[in-house]
């Protein structure tokens, strides 16, 4: 398959060879950009990435990698794992490992299951490299040295016990704005306010569970006020173009105000601040993390990364979810523009947040669909996966992922559409022209109408694709699979071919360069399928420009046996994936569960009263017509008693015999069922509701009191 010049069946064929350079358009000129370097925020490698991650960041921003490389522009796609911040020294604790242990971990974990799903970044760095140690501390040491930071002493929140300030989500108290009990040193979750630990109400400590103390501390401040008139103008004034979710944010921040923000921390875990006298002092994370951008290009390519960084042609695409806004169009900036030699990002796309079977997704609740387990679990199904989040990404609001939304897209959409019509143009293709594709003799209106229409939906997902629509592209691509199966519906060559082999040689000449188009148009969203379809066409070069040609696949090419691009997706397998979320649920309630209040205060007098003993099990069975009832014969250490109890539903009675067991020894026999119990069997009441009987460690003899 080449892309040289259109044939003269395709007649109107107008592609133009791409010139390597974007023109675009902001408030005040015309810039010429020869690159794009591209950037998708850092994962933090204290936990696997999930299905909100890859619709938020991971998914568009490889899209449109894959978009400007088949474009033919000179691309840098930047990845890498965030691994410092307190989450993950919290973790650590937790499971008494190194925060070094846990960062290994997952950043393997996250590393591989990108590459797995054909996110192609040309590198994935980490944020504990020595590259990035180094970049960043030079970073520091650059604009400590010019005088951009002030140093200031305040008191910080200090737990005595642990010996150690709280910064961030080390305290955990009450949000001021919503009155959430469980918001963070940082951030409220609830309200998403990002808050300083000290304006927590009733803070306690993450680490013992104190309440901390206030305690003088000295840190170094990155002043975002004097930024803020250089910031206003170049976001509201020059950058009306972004998304209105990211411009909104921005806005609102600027005018609340910005004030100096703390670059550094009291922790154990992070770059060492790069200056005398800070000893025990490290970097913020959101500090060095964004720097991480810059330590990843240089690992990726040495000495050339300047010229991804500071040349004035060169444009810079930050692909975030809306929580990391502030962070990408204010304070990186804000740190940019103190060391004065870097490019300011050209657009910050950033995308809302996807629900989970309308849940919010939760990684402490293990409320996700994890990018590794999928992988796992539904293997070789990696473009139905970018599929799916691309065709309901979050763009402009919040989104629900669903499984059977899952299933319905990739049967009615994936199968139904785009793999049925390239397994018709295939098949008929061996059956009427054994493999071998026929030449295209004269067009009919209604071919045309077919290359107008690729044409012109060329042309709108282009624009989709450059204005960061993705979704809208997705749309597109399938429109072309469905102008595909209406052609071969209007032009029925199954009917025409018992009496007219040259129009049936259009038709399918045609329907397979459609195919070959359809490989283009789905290149960025299911690269794994435009891989397996261009080999069955025996093509590899593609480029975007040769989108909307109808003479890719030049006549006598052999075409390869149809393979099936996507397969459906069954009932169970859905039914599956619901279980499993449904047991997360059921886990989540449980563990959720708070002790009952204590009751009101007893004297011991009256408690004396209640005569509590041992007795061992010698019979038990089920109360004929009774769920709930099981009858005891106990040896009460007194000649032996009846005792009636009710969990039958949580026991065997076969389970209990010979078991030893308190009860109540000096109740007045009471009826149920038409028996008589004489005492009752003491239980405890679990989380669920479910009963466990009580009874003493090691062996008591029947008739024993308790008190
Ligand atoms: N780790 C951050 C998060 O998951 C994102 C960091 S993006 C970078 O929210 F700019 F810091 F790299
Ligand atoms: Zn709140």
């Amino acid at each position: 398959m080449r892309k040289k010049n259109p044939s003269k069946a395709s007649g109107a064929c107008t592609a133009l060879k791409n010139n390597h350079g974007a023109k675009r358009q902001n408030n005040r000129e015309t810039i010429m950009f020869n690159r794009t370097l591209i950037t998708s925020a850092l994962p933090y490698a204290n936990g696997p990435v999930h299905i909100g991650h890859l619709a938020g960041v991971y998914v568009p921003a490889d899209i449109y990698a894959r978009y400007l490389r088949l474009k033919g522009e000179e691309v840098l796609f930047i990845g890498g794992s965030d691994e410092h911040g307190v989450p993950i020294t919290i973790k650590a604790k937790a499971e008494g490992v190194t925060p070094q242990d846990i960062v290994d971990r997952y950043h393997n974990i996250i590393k591989d299951s990108f590459a797995e799903l054909g996110i192609s970044f040309d590198v994935y760095g980490r944020t504990t490299s020595e590259t990035h140690r180094k970049t960043a501390s030079d970073f520091f040491r650059r604009l400590y040295e010019k005088g951009e930071f002030i140093e200031k002493t305040s008191e910080q929140l200090y737990d005595p016990i642990a010996k150690q300030f709280l910064a961030d989500r080390y305290v955990v108290g009450t949000c001021p704005h919503c009155g959430n009990d469980h918001a963070y040193g940082d951030q409220c979750e609830n309200c998403g306010t990002s808050l300083n630990a000290t304006d927590l109400i009733n803070p306690h400590s993450a680490i013992t569970g104190n309440v901390p103390v206030l305690k003088e501390t000295s840190h170094w401040y990155l002043p975002l006020d004097k930024w803020e008139p250089a910031l206003r103008h170049w976001i509201l004034d020059e950058h009306k173009e972004w998304k209105t979710n990211v411009y909104g944010q921005c806005k609102s921040w600027l005018d609340m105000g910005l004030q100096p923000r703390a670059v550094s921390r009291d922790l154990d875990w992070g770059i060492p601040v790069p200056v005398e006298g800070a000893e025990g002092k490290v970097l913020y994370v959101w500090f060095d993390a964004p720097i991480g951008y810059i330590s990843n290009t240089i690992d990726c390519v040495g000495d050339d990364w300047e010229k991804w960084w500071k040349e004035k042609d060169t444009r810079m695409i930050h692909f975030i979810g809306k929580d990391n806004i502030v962070f990408h169009c204010i304070v990186f900036p804000a740190m940019l523009m103190a060391d004065g030699s870097y490019n300011l990002p050209d657009n910050v796309p950033a995308n809302e947040f996807l629900n989970l079977e309308d849940d919010k997704i939760s990684t402490s609740r293990n409320w996700a669909v994890w990018l590794h387990e999928y992988l796992r679990e539904l293997p070789n199904r990696q473009d139905e996966l970018r599929y799916v989040l691309t065709a309901n990404a979050p763009e402009t609001k919040d989104n629900n992922f669903t499984w059977r939304d899952y299933q319905t897209r990739v049967n009615s959409e994936l199968v139904a559409i785009l793999g049925n019509f390239v397994n018709r143009a295939i098949v008929l293709t061996h059956k009427y022209f054994d493999g071998t594709l026929p030449a295209a003799g004269e067009l009919h209106p209604v071919d045309i109408a077919l290359i107008d229409d690729f044409k012109r939906l060329k042309s709108e997902m282009t624009d989709a694709l450059d204005n960061f629509h993705f979704r809208e592209a997705s749309r597109i691509a399938m429109d072309m699979a469905r102008a595909g199966n209406k052609y071969l519906q209007e032009t029925e060559p199954w009917k025409v071919a018992k009496t007219d082999m040259a129009r049936t040689a259009t038709i399918l000449n045609l329907a397979i360069q459609a195919c070959a188009n359809l490989a283009i148009a789905f290149e960025p969203i299911l690269p794994f399928m435009s891989a397996k379809l261009l080999k069955m066409l025996g093509g590899k070069d593609i480029t975007w420009d040769m989108l909307g040609c109808f003479d890719l696949v030049p006549a006598g090419a052999h075409i390869g046996k149809p393979e099936l691009l996507f397969e459906k997706i069954e009932d169970n397998v859905v039914e599956e994936q619901v279980n499993k979320l449904l047991a997360t649920k059921e886990a989540n309630r449980l563990a959720a569960w708070t002790p009952e209040a204590v009751k009101e205060d007893v004297a011991y007098d009256d408690f004396a009263k209640v005569d509590i003993r041992v007795g061992k099990v010698l019979e038990c069975s089920n109360v004929p017509k009774s769920k709930k009832l099981l009858e005891f014969k106990i040896d009460d250490g007194m000649g032996g008693r009846t005792i009636l109890s009710g969990i039958a539903a949580y026991y065997k009675p076969e389970d209990l015999i010979g078991k030893e067991v308190c009860f109540i020894a000096n109740f007045p026999p009471r009826k149920m069922m038409g028996r008589e119990s004489f005492g009752m069997i003491l239980s405890a009441v679990n989380a669920d509701g479910s009963l466990t009987v009580i009874g003493p460690q090691g062996e008591v003899r029947p008739g024993a009191t308790v008190g």
